[in-house]
């Protein structure tokens, strides 16, 4: 008999779009298992945000989720995986598993690396938690990280304007030091990143290998679920449903573009409060 979790949605969360990229992959790979995906796009960007203020957030979206249902909970926001993960885990120890963005982005660029000097583009919550250092000290000891933080640039992709010159030059921008660095890997430390991968393998160069989660989150997933044995059959065609902080319609607009797929309904949740991001800071 089926485990009576297995008809749970998987849920995910990130705060905005971005961690649309991540369900992308999960859609992709196990197309027999339900979603529930939630952008915190009233409160986004996160990566302006102080740990604090990321730590509340993720326990505010793991207690909102869990209550809707879900056998599964993906942070995929490497902000709030960054600053949050322990804390989620220890609040959510026994209701739900909890998976996180940074840990096998780092294994990945691990393997990959050649001359050990790995290049990190990332938000400046992310760089400045130093949970890249890290873990990437676990799977690569050494390996040295070249850190660059990002501030416009998920700002600048979740507006979902045109891929015009500001956006180029943004990209060229933050490429720069990682060029003279010499680096052979650059990890993408934001799930908002991997729409503008062209444009980073361009500015980096065709031998410079990147890296993005979505993928390695995937197969996690799939993993959790088939050890805890709360997997879907695989003969059927999973759902899968959307939640946003802010404009449902922004949402939607954007949304497509990250997933590559329908979106569908966009529904709007509240959550608490909070001061704009940079003043949060
Ligand atoms: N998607 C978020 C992350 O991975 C970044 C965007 C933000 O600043 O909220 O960190």
């Amino acid at each position: 008999m089926a485990h009576p979790h297995a008809s749970l949605p998987v849920a995910v969360f990130d705060s905005g779009v971005g961690g649309l990229t991540v369900l992308h992959e999960c859609l992709v790979s196990l197309p027999h298992e339900d979603f529930t995906y939630f952008g915190d796009t009233a409160r986004f960007p996160y990566g302006e945000r102080s740990p604090v203020a990321l730590r509340a957030f993720a326990l505010e979206l793991g207690e909102l989720l869990l209550a809707r249902g879900a056998k599964l909970l993906v942070v995929a926001c490497n902000s709030a995986t960054a600053a949050a993960l322990p804390s989620l885990r220890v609040a959510l120890e026994g209701r739900v598993r909890v998976i996180g963005v940074v840990a096998p982005e780092s294994l990945l660029a691990a393997g990959v690396t050649r001359s050990g000097e790995v290049g990190l583009l990332a938000t400046p919550a992310t760089v400045a938690s130093g949970a890249y250092e890290r873990a990437l000290a676990t799977s690569a000891p050494e390996a040295r990280l070249h850190a660059v933080a990002c501030p416009e640039l998920a700002p600048l992709i979740q507006a979902g304007g045109e891929v015009d010159d500001r956006l180029v030059d943004c990209v060229e921008g933050y490429c720069a030091p990682l060029r003279a660095a010499g680096v052979d890997t650059v990890i993408l430390g934001c799930t908002h990143y991997p729409l503008v991968r062209p444009l980073i393998q361009r500015a980096m160069g065709r031998g410079v290998a990147i890296v993005s989660s979505g993928q390695a989150i995937a197969d996690e997933v799939a993993r959790e679920l088939r050890l805890a044995g709360i997997e879907r059959k695989v003969d059927r065609r999973g759902s899968y449903r959307f939640l946003c902080s802010g404009d449902p319609q922004a949402f939607r607009r954007v949304g497509v573009r990250f997933l590559q797929m329908p979106l569908g309904d966009v529904r709007r949740v509240a959550v608490a409060a909070a001061p704009p991001a940079r003043a949060a800071a």
